[in-house]
């Protein structure tokens, strides 16, 4: 039997709401109504207080996401090795890496010019990848992790 009763699970679903709130806090960056405000009609200073908050909001997502990353590998470590625990590892690791992927591609394409276009693509993003992801791999995850401490 697998001693799996110190498993993170909680701090990983905490992980995931401390996410969830990162893109909201993003999402409230620009002040004016999301599908309206074009940089350029902005003042300066209001302008650079955007950019600078969603820099620091890129860089603080990104190091959340690569922490719990971090977490989940710990978990995926701990399971027996079952064909099913192989093979969900193997797809949700991968799921990981492409998501930083996609995410510096995102970051790194950005035009400073235009701070609530980048906003919009950026929350829209991570909210449907972790929507999607925490639907498909997370849950399953949790699962495998919940029936080996069962077993
Ligand atoms: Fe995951
Ligand atoms: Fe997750």
């Amino acid at each position: 039997m697998t001693n799996l009763s110190d498993l993170p699970l909680a701090a990983i679903c905490e992980d995931h709401r401390d996410l969830v709130e990162e893109v909201d806090r993003l999402a409230r960056i620009c002040q004016r109504p999301a599908s309206s405000c074009r940089c350029t009609e902005c003042p300066t200073v209001v302008h650079e207080a955007c950019e600078a908050s969603l820099s620091e909001t890129t860089a603080k997502m990104l190091q959340l996401m690569l922490e719990h990353f971090e977490r989940e590998d710990e978990l995926m470590l701990r399971l027996p090795r079952t064909r099913a625990a192989i093979q969900h590892c193997e797809a949700h690791r991968h799921a990981h890496v492409e998501f930083s992927a996609r995410y510096n591609k995102l970051v790194s394409t950005w035009h400073h010019a235009d701070v609530a276009s980048c906003i919009r693509a950026c929350r829209d993003f991570m909210r449907d990848w972790i929507h999607q992801h925490a639907l498909r791999f997370d849950a399953e995850l949790m699962s495998l992790a919940s029936q080996a401490a069962r077993a």
